[in-house]
């Protein structure tokens, strides 16, 4: 264990912010009415929905495996606003975790196998990383296309019950992508001033990453072709726009993490002039 400080400095005020929000909107499982008649009554629709939810429930749980593991990476470089954000993270995809494995008992329908959904498992392997930005990078791919399946499910309600997780885990979803949103561009911001070269080599490797993610979505999406039609969700629609988003966010955040660094960097060679023009 490393810890440098034992009073951590908590300076980052937005990081500071999202923890606080974070904590205040927290909500569970049992506060959902569980008893409300399913909206699905056709055993066929029943059993697609059972195949299409389990990217959903596969991704809930590797998030939470990975968010729960960069925790102590950030602890070795002393990040304590983001291991505290983190913690919220964690909270939850575990939320989402538990919120699905209900709704598959009241599917009263399994997920399918890894054997028999492999591309899903190796879409969600290909986001792993120790690294935060990389990490991060790759988890705006299976967030955004969270946030788009969420949305989806609002729009086709088939089901009350699902209407109301979809509501609330976009509400979470939007918190997450926040943060990523807010990392990535204070990186950014000290990369550029420390080593713009090194800020530039991060840039392409990011959207490498990206695309790398994104190309193991199709697959994971083609194996469920036609769960998906038969909920009126457009296969292509969904994988072209998750890619334009994923792309535009990451390459927001990157391009705001530059001008912080260009702003600060032409404040303080103006803190000079203004000093001699103060005496
Ligand atoms: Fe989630
Ligand atoms: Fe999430």
């Amino acid at each position: 264990m490393k810890i440098y400080k034992v009073l951590p400095d908590l300076s980052k005020e937005r990081h500071m912010k999202i923890w606080h929000k974070a904590l205040h909107s927290q909500w569970s499982a049992s506060d959902l009415p569980w008893k409300k008649p399913l909206g699905i009554r056709s055993p066929k629709l029943l059993d697609q929905m059972g195949r299409l939810l389990t990217p959903v429930l596969m991704g809930e749980q590797a998030a939470l495996y990975s968010v729960s593991g960069l925790i102590p990476v950030l602890g070795k470089t002393s990040e304590v606003e983001s291991q505290f954000y983190l913690t919220t993270w964690a909270v939850d995809e575990a939320r989402h975790t538990e919120l699905f494995t209900l709704f598959y008992h009241r599917l009263g329908r399994e997920p399918l196998p890894i054997r028999r959904f492999p591309q899903g498992y190796l879409f969600q392997s290909a986001i792993v990383s120790d690294d935060p930005a990389e990490w991060l990078s790759g988890v705006l791919v299976s967030e955004v296309t969270a946030k788009k399946l969420m949305e989806e499910f609002r729009r086709v309600d088939i089901d009350p019950l699902l209407t109301d997780i979809a509501d609330g885990i976009l509400l979470d979803e939007a918190r997450h992508l926040g943060f990523n949103h807010i990392y990535i561009e204070d990186k950014f911001k000290d990369l550029v001033t420390e080593d713009p070269e090194a800020a530039d080599r991060l840039e392409t490797h990011l959207h490498e990453r990206i695309r790398g993610v994104h190309e193991l979505l199709g697959p994971a999406l083609d194996a469920l072709h036609d769960e998906m039609a038969a909920l009126g969700i457009d296969r292509i629609e969904l994988y072209d726009k998750v890619i334009d988003e994923a792309a535009h966010r990451l390459q927001k955040s990157i391009d705001s993490g530059r001008r912080l660094a260009a702003r600060e960097a032409a404040v303080e060679s103006a803190e000079p002039a203004l000093a001699v023009m103060a005496v």
